[in-house]
């Protein structure tokens, strides 16, 4: 029987990086949908939980992905309750690789150095990926401030986290050279997750800062977050400090993220967010 994957993207474009990773993770046939939200996804979810017979549910599944996390996660919980006894079938969210990428990147650093007790900076965190790493650093024992160029943005997004995993996580302002140090200030993890190709912090901002000892970045194109580290940094010793590169981080995000397909197809009743994500990195590394 052939094991069918709904990706229900939330963006009006599916993404082609979620289609790939879904064949490579071991998809027969993958189906794109585009612009689903919690009112048009009811017919499409009984599509996928109704035509099966019990034992072969677990070859149908459905990936939640898209650009914008609140409007995924929104989602994937209005799936999660259309399903009920065993009309269901197993799910996952990675809006813009939210969860892949910052578990990968969060069991790297937990690897490398234990967190707990450390004091750890997610900057531009406001978007899918820093979302999800702020979590994962808060629930891994560090304190954790998530920046924004706007206040605003940043207390909304530590509220939509503690809202959805009670963990608390502080706000802060980073707009520029100031606000940018007084949010490093006393830090020990710095994690860059901006939008790909701004550039956050120049090299002597964090090579002679007096207490950081973890620098990562997931960004990967040729302007990177944090000046002077270089993309494929895995563990790498710069300045006295242990740092990641986005390709670094992204090899382990790729194979974590098939790996989280391919376990979809196990049983028809997984269901895949930032824990159990998690939880598999951590097996990984
Ligand atoms: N290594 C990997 O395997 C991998 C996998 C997936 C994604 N990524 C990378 O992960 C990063 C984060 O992805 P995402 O989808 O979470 O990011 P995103 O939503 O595109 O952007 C994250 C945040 O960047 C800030 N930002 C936008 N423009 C900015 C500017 N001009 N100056 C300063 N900050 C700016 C915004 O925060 P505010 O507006 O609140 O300031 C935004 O919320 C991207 O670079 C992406 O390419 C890497």
């Amino acid at each position: 029987m052939k094991k069918l994957l709904y990706t229900f993207d939330t963006d009006p474009i599916p993404s082609v990086f979620d289609s790939v990773v879904a064949y490579d993770g071991g998809a027969d046939h993958v189906t794109q949908l585009s612009g689903i939200n919690v009112d048009n996804c009811v017919g499409l979810v009984e599509g996928a939980i109704y035509t099966r017979a019990p034992k072969n549910k677990k070859n149908t599944a459905i990936f939640i992905g898209g650009s914008d996390l609140i409007a995924g996660q929104n989602l994937f919980q209005a799936v999660h309750e259309q399903f009920f006894q065993n009309f269901r079938v197993s799910l996952m969210l990675d809006s813009n690789g939210c969860n892949t990428t910052a578990a990968a990147g969060v069991a790297l650093l937990n690897q490398a150095t234990s967190l707990k007790g450390k004091t750890a900076v997610v900057l531009a965190g406001t978007g899918p990926v820093g979302q999800r790493a702020a979590v994962l650093l808060a629930i891994s024992g560090a304190s954790v401030r998530l920046t924004s160029r706007r206040q605003s943005r940043s207390v909304e997004a530590c509220d939509e986290m503690m809202e959805r995993f009670g963990v608390e996580l502080t706000p802060m302002l980073a707009r520029d050279t100031d606000t940018t140090t007084a949010a490093l200030d006393g830090a020990h993890v710095v994690f860059g997750a901006a939008k790909s190709g701004i550039q956050l912090l120049t090299a002597s901002q964090w090579q002679n800062h007096p207490t950081l000892e973890l620098i990562a970045d997931v960004g990967t194109s040729q302007v990177l977050a944090f000046e002077g580290i270089n993309v494929m940094d895995k563990n790498t010793k710069r300045f006295d400090k242990i740092v990641f590169g986005g390709i670094g981080i992204g090899a382990l995000k790729l194979k974590l993220h098939r790996a989280c397909i391919a376990k979809l197809f196990e049983s028809n009743d997984q269901t895949l967010d930032t824990e159990a994500i998690y939880k598999i990195a951590q097996q990984m590394t």
